[in-house]
Order: C-alpha cells, then sequence, then structure tokens
C-alpha cells in the first residue's frame, strides 16, 4: 500500500467515544458527501474502541462486532462506506484488551487482521493498553504489521503507542504507516500545543509510506465531547490546524461534523493549508526564527514545498500580544541571493507582495499566520 502523503479522515473517539453506532457512522459518511470533506481530500472514516463484544465468538475465537451498536455488522457498513468512495477504518490494540477493556489482539493478530480484512477494512490502528510486561512493545507491532500485509487486503496500519519505545525509530520498519508519537491529546490550547512543541524537531523521521501522526484534531469540538476539556476558540482552533497542516502530521477530524459552524467548515477545507499538508514532497518544517527567551511559545516555521514555494507559519502560543521577526538569512536568502519573497496569506487570502531581507507580524494571543512564500528574483 502506498501511502505518499499524511493520511486525512475522521475518527470516532475525541467526541464519542464509546457512543458510536452503525447510525452514527453512516451519519457522518452521509456529511463526508454533503459538506464536500471527500472533496477536500479526507477520506477515511475511523471507528475507534469501543466497537465490539466484550467476548470473543467462543467457536471461531474472532472477534465480534456488537449486536447493540453494529446490528448489521461491519460489512455491511464497510460497503455503505465505499459505496460513498470513502475508506473504512477501524482500531484495535496490541495488548489483551483495548484501552478501554473490549478484547485486544495479542496472540490472535494474525486472526484479527484476516477479521478486519473479510469486514471490509481500509484502515487499522492499533493502540498499545493492556500489554504483557514480557511482550517486547515493537515485536507486537511487527507481528501485526505482517499480518495486515498477510491478510490479503490493502490495510493503512496506524500504530498508537504514544511515542514510546523510541517509536520513530522502528515504526517504517513494522510496516506503519503513521505512529502516534504523543499522548492522547483533549480539547484546550495547552494539549495541542504541548503535543506540537514535543514534536517540532522529531519531523525528520517522518516521510511518505510512514508519518508521525500527532492525533486526531479538536478542531471544532468547542467543549463538547470524549475528550472535552474546557475547549478552544476560533483563533485556537486556527492556530491548531494549522501547526497540524505545516507539521506535516495526519489529518483526522475529531469533531461531530454533523453540527459543524461556518467557520471550522471554512477552515478544515482550506484547499491552500491542506496542499502545504499534503505537498508531494513531504519535507519536515523546520524553524525559521525561534526567539529563545520564548523557549519555543512564539516560532516561524518553514516548509519547503515541491513547485519551490515555501510555506511559512508564525505561530504565537503564548497568551500575549508578541512581534516576531522572519530574517530572511536565517531560511537560507540572504541579500546576496538576490531574490525577494512574495507573501500571500493562506487564510485570509491577503496578498502582502514583495518584501525584502525581513518580515514581522505582530500576532494577538494565541494566533497564527500562515502563508504561501514565492522567492521572485530582484531585477
Ligand atoms: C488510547 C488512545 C486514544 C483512544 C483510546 C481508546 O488512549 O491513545 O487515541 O484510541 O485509547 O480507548
Amino acid at each position: 500500500m502506498l501511502v505518499n502523503t499524511p493520511p486525512m479522515g475522521w475518527n470516532s473517539w475525541n467526541t464519542f467515544g464509546a457512543k458510536i453506532s452503525d447510525k452514527l457512522i453512516r451519519e457522518i459518511a452521509d456529511q463526508f458527501i454533503k459538506l464536500g470533506l471527500d472533496k477536500a481530500g479526507y477520506r477515511y472514516i475511523v471507528i475507534d474502541d469501543c466497537w465490539s463484544e466484550l467476548e470473543r465468538d467462543p467457536e471461531t475465537g474472532k472477534m465480534l462486532a456488537s449486536k447493540e451498536k453494529f446490528p448489521d455488522g461491519m460489512r455491511a457498513l464497510a460497503d455503505y462506506i465505499h459505496a460513498k468512495g470513502l475508506k473504512f477504518g477501524m482500531y484495535s490494540c496490541a495488548g489483551v484488551k483495548t484501552c478501554a477493556n473490549y478484547p485486544g489482539s495479542f496472540d490472535h493478530e494474525f486472526l484479527d487482521a484476516e477479521t478486519f480484512a473479510e469486514f471490509g477494512c481500509d484502515f487499522l490502528k492499533y493502540d498499545f493498553c493492556h500489554k504483557p510486561a514480557h511482550a517486547s512493545g515493537p515485536l507486537l507491532y511487527r507481528r501485526m504489521g505482517n499480518a495486515l500485509r498477510a491478510s490479503g487486503r490493502d490495510i493503512l496500519y496506524s500504530i498508537c503507542n504514544w511515542g514510546s519505545d523510541d517509536i520513530w525509530s522502528w515504526a517504517r520498519s513494522a510496516g506503519a504507516h503513521m505512529y502516534r508519537s504523543t499522548g492522547d491529546i483533549c480539547d484546550n490550547f495547552k494539549s495541542f500545543t504541548d503535543i506540537a512543541q514535543s514534536q517540532f524537531e522529531k519531523f525528520c523521521f517522518s516521510a511518505p509510506q510512514c508519518f508521525n501522526d500527532m492525533d486526531m484534531l479538536t478542531v471544532g469540538m468547542f467543549g463538547q465531547g470524549n475528550v472535552a476539556a474546557g475547549g478552544n476558540d476560533l483563533t485556537q482552533y486556527k492556530n491548531h490546524f494549522a501547526l497540524w497542516c505545516i507539521m506535516g502530521t495526519p489529518l483526522m477530524l475529531g469533531s461531530d461534523i454533523r453540527n459543524i459552524t461556518p467557520e471550522i467548515l471554512t477552515l478544515i477545507t482550506n484547499q491552500e493549508l491542506i496542499a502545504i499538508n499534503q505537498d508531494p514532497e513531504a519535507r519536515p518544517a523546520f524553524f525559521a526564527a525561534y526567539p529563545p527567551h520564548l523557549k519555543g511559545k512564539c516560532v516561524v516555521l518553514a516548509k519547503m514545498l515541491s513547485n519551490g514555494d515555501y510555506a511559512i507559519g508564525y505561530f504565537n502560543l503564548t497568551s500575549e500580544v508578541h512581534a516576531t521577526t522572519l530574517y530572511f538569512d536565517d531560511m537560507g536568502f540572504p541579500f546576496a541571493s538576490g531574490y525577494d519573497l512574495a507573501f500571500r496569506d493562506v487564510i485570509s487570502g491577503e496578498d502582502l507582495g514583495l518584501k525584502r531581507e525581513s518580515l514581522i507580524q505582530r500576532l494577538e494571543p494565541h494566533d497564527c499566520r500562515v502563508f504561501r512564500v514565492t522567492p521572485v528574483k530582484r531585477h
């Protein structure tokens, strides 16, 4: 399976937790099409934890879909999702139980991978709770990596071990297409900024086929749902989405998209932001400005794009107004290069025109600005 750009989709956990059902997932699929999320690039609809019965089938040993939540079974649901041109994702765990105490795949990896293939599953999120102490985490993830490949179906493998065991050093070799590098996100400013800050410098291992996953987005939750913890406002969600885009991490929505506001829909379908995330070269962002006294809370991130442009994001993660200067020399464009830089704000659409040597941006607390920047040779 080829996964050339960060996967995009929706996952049930952030908003719904255990409150999932066939009806809900079908409504989400309908909503994908109604809102045009598919056209914006979102493809995977992933059911997280709590989808199964508490016991395996006593005869076959297979996992069983909850009769109450999914009375028609998983295959029918997968067919419904596929008929809309979307992809279907599911969840299991490398331990004996999932994090919410449903059966895990420990020692059942190959049988479960076959079951997921029979369900018509295209994506497996594979968690890390209840792992027997004697078992090696990396080995268990390799087992499931092998099992998925042996299943005969193309299944995107999403490892979720929260960054333990130096995940970045072996996830790719275990067959993963994305690997969770942090603990669970919750819906407030501190949570997503802590996560982003912890990964600013860890993206050198993230590349086509295997992407660093900073967790599902909380954008648009506004303090409602399973991981609600105070919520964010629109400015903060803009910051959250922009960080995920420029850092090149998977874009898995986590809000109840059946009740989305127009502003959030505009944000998550912003084609210029998504193009930065989905750039085919998938180069990591680097610090173009890092005022040391602000310890990574006010930064300018820059990312080379495949057509010769750059994405440049100014991020204010503090609760005060800050002005940050980007000196073009710090991203390898000294005055002597003979190039000026043309700035276009991809969120507001404002064209700032050509800038020479530096650009200062004054940002309100928690605000950000993201530009698409084109080097232009001076006459
Ligand atoms: C862990 C994962 C979460 C979610 C829950 C489900 O905490 O990190 O993303 O899948 O388990 O129980």
